[in-house]
C-alpha cells in the first residue's frame, strides 16, 4: 500500500537574518517547473516568518513555526501562540524538538498540549521524538521512542493534524547517522504504535519523518528506508543548494 505523500521540512533553528531571505527566493526559483515527489516546507525563525510567507506568495513551499505556546493568548512574555503562527501564514509548527525537550525541560505532557494548540489553530503539529545516545547504548531506544510517542501525540488526532519526526538526539547536528536498518526498525515500531492507537486506516495516514544529519549525499539512502515519509532537516536546509539536493531524493 502506498504511504502518505512525503514531506521534506527545513528547520532553520536560531539562524537567519533578512539577508538569508535570498536562500528562500533561490529555493523557490529552483523548484519552479520541477515535478515534486514530496511536499516542501521551511521553518524560519519567528522574525522571518512573515517575510518568507510574503516572498513565497502562492508557491508550493509551505511555512512552519519552530515552537508554540499552548495557550492562545495571555501574559506569557516572549512566547508565540499557534494562533499567531497561523495568522502570520504558517500551516504547521514543530513541537517537542529535542533541543526544547532538553534545554527548556519540555515533557511529553507539555509537547502534547502544544500539539493540541496547533490543531486548535488549524496547524499541523510536527511532533519530534528520539532517543539520546545513552538511551540507545543501554538498549532503551524502543521504550523511549514509544513512550514519547504515546505521551506527546494526542488521542483523536489524524494524519492531517500531526506529523511524527523521529530524530535520534545523537544524530542531530553531529554528522552521525543511524544505519538504514536502524532507521527502519524504529520507524516500523512507530508505525506499529500508531496503528495500535488509531487503527489501521488512521495509523497508516500519519507521516513519519526521519531527522538528524540528513544531507544531499545521504538523503537517498536514509529516506529510501521503509516507513520513512520524508525528512526534518536542520543545517542542510539553510542553503537552497543543499536543501534542494535533499528534496530531489523524491524527484
Ligand atoms: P540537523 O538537524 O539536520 O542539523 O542534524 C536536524 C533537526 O534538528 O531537526
Amino acid at each position: 500500500m502506498a504511504g502518505p505523500k512525503a514531506l521534506v521540512a527545513g528547520n532553520w533553528k536560531m539562524n537567519g537574518l533578512t539577508a538569508e531571505l535570498k536562500e528562500v527566493r533561490l529555493l523557490s526559483d529552483m523548484l519552479k517547473g520541477v515535478r515534486l515527489g514530496c511536499d516542501v516546507m521551511v521553518c524560519p525563525p519567528a522574525t522571518l516568518i512573515r517575510p518568507v510567507v510574503q516572498l513565497l506568495g502562492s508557491s508550493r513551499i509551505k511555512v512552519g513555526g519552530q515552537d508554540c505556546h499552548d495557550a492562545a493568548t495571555g501574559a506569557f512574555t516572549g512566547e508565540i501562540s499557534a494562533e499567531m503562527l497561523e495568522d502570520a501564514g504558517c500551516t504547521a509548527v514543530i513541537v517537542g524538538h529535542s533541543e526544547r525537550r532538553t534545554r527548556h525541560c519540555e515533557t511529553d505532557a507539555v509537547v502534547r498540549a502544544k500539539a493540541e494548540a496547533a490543531r486548535r489553530a488549524g496547524l499541523t503539529a510536527i511532533i519530534c521524538i528520539g532517543e539520546t545516545l545513552e538511551e540507545r547504548e543501554s538498549g532503551r531506544t524502543f521504550e523511549v521512542v514509544s513512550g514519547q510517542l504515546a505521551g506527546s501525540l494526542p488521542a483523536g488526532f489524524a494524519g492531517d493534524d500531526a506529523v511524527i519526526a523521529y530524530e535520534p538526539v545523537w544524530a542531530i547536528g553531529t554528522g552521525r547517522t543511524p544505519t538504514r536498518g536502524q532507521i527502519e526498525e524504529v520507524h516500523r515500531r512507530i508505525r506499529r504504535d500508531l496503528i495500535e492507537k488509531f487503527g489501521e486506516e488512521q495509523g497508516t495516514g500519519f507521516r513519519v519523518l526521519y531527522g538528524g544529519s540528513v544531507k544531499p549525499n545521504n538523503a537517498a539512502e536514509l529516506l529510501g528506508a521503509d516507513n520513512v515519509d520524508g525528512a526534518l532537516v536542520g543545517g542542510a536546509s539553510l542553503k537552497a543548494a543543499d536543501f534542494i539536493g535533499i528534496i530531489k531524493a523524491y524527484a
